[in-house]
């Protein structure tokens, strides 16, 4: 059976840190937040990789890895739909569609088997959240099959508290749905459609944790799910730290000085902080300095930055992001995929 893995979004919910990463690769507990996917998939599967910004990247994991994959690229960024129409030469029958930023406990194999038992031609994963106000739900009939989808809806209207959990089982079918080179997104005009004419579209419900890692919070969130998950309160790889680790992460090559408290936070590869600094829900990319005394807190620091001793930049409901180099080239001002999703 295929997958078809999307990665080829830019992430612009998660800058500074997608201006030097594709979004698949940045670490989750010091490994790229892909292979948290790849390692949920039963092993007959042929991965296809529906890569755009930043691919070379996504090749050099695989290679790394020793993961074979179909890396399929896109001429330009497609959409959710328009990518998985042009991986189209590589699908022969029933085939999966993953997105590449959710970290979930869906156990694949009952996914599919759910799937095949309802004939169905399109089933999704669905996810229970408090906040329906927030997201598209799903009005669904008891035998699990899916009327409509009702966008944002007021909490005492929600026809229930389930959302589009970014897994699908597909059937052929319904890529003669997706018009070819065009950017088009499954959820907005793919999925509606199918409804609309009546064919067998289900959603399967699971339990466990699913997180969209899509932003700079549920990043974190994500990163402090796993540490509990393994029953650490903090990861180091290759590292110095001197100072205090609570719920937090450092990737290699690092110097964490002397009476620096990081708590909540992720710092990558290669960064430098100095003595007495605290750091609270902050993530740090790669080859960043931050120095003597600074107080952080809800900062975002892109790759190569530097931050003065004694510098404060605390914040408690908004994060600040740093950067201070031009933007890549390419790289969009705003959300283009999925306005949806905040
Ligand atoms: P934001 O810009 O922050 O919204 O992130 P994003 O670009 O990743 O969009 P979103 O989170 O809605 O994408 C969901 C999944 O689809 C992610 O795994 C993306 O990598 C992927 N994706 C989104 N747009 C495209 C696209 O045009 N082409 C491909 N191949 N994948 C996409």
């Amino acid at each position: 059976m295929q997958a078809i893995i999307l990665a080829g979004g830019f992430g612009t919910r998660l800058a500074p840190l997608t201006y030097t990463k594709a979004k698949p690769i940045l670490p989750l507990l010091n490994k790229p937040m892909i292979s948290y996917l790849i390692e949920a998939l039963p092993q007959n599967f042929e991965v296809i990789v529906a890569a755009n910004y930043r691919n070379e990247q996504l090749k050099e994991y695989f290679k790394e890895m020793g993961i074979k994959a179909i890396i399929s690229k896109e001429p330009k960024p497609l959409g959710t739909a328009g990518a998985v129409k042009n991986a189209e030469k590589y699908i022969n029958d029933t085939f999966l569609v993953l997105n590449s930023d959710i970290i979930s406990s869906l156990n694949i194999r009952k996914f599919i088997q759910y799937h095949v038992k309802k004939k169905a031609m399109v089933t999704i994963s669905l996810w229970p959240v408090k906040n329906v106000e927030e997201y598209g739900v799903v009005d669904l009939q008891s035998d699990g099959r899916i009327r409509k989808f009702v966008e944002k809806p007021p909490r005492h209207e929600a026809p229930s508290n389930l959302i589009n959990a970014g897994a699908y089982c597909l059937e052929t079918e319904v890529l003669d749905y997706i018009e070819p080179n065009r950017f088009v997104s499954m959820e907005m005009e793919i999925f509606p459609k199918i409804i609309e004419d009546g064919k067998p579209f289900y959603g399967y419900t699971f339990d466990g944790y699913w997180i969209d890692v899509g932003r700079y919070s549920s990043y974190i969130e994500a990163s402090k799910i796993l540490l509990k998950k393994r029953g650490i309160k903090y990861l180091v790889g290759d590292s110095k730290v001197e100072g205090i680790l609570k719920e937090s992460t450092v990737g290699n090559n690092c110097i964490i000085e002397k009476n620096v408290i990081v708590k909540s936070s992720i710092i990558y590869d290669k960064c430098i902080i100095g003595e007495n600094a605290y750091l609270e829900n902050c993530i740090v990319a790669d080859n960043c300095r931050i120095g003597k005394n600074a107080k952080l807190k809800n900062v975002v620091i892109g790759e190569g930055e530097k931050i003065g001793d004694n510098v404060v930049i605390e914040n408690d409901e908004t994060w600040e992001t740093i950067w201070n180099k031009p933007l890549p080239e390419g790289y969009p001002d705003k959300q283009i995929g999925n306005p949806i999703k905040r």
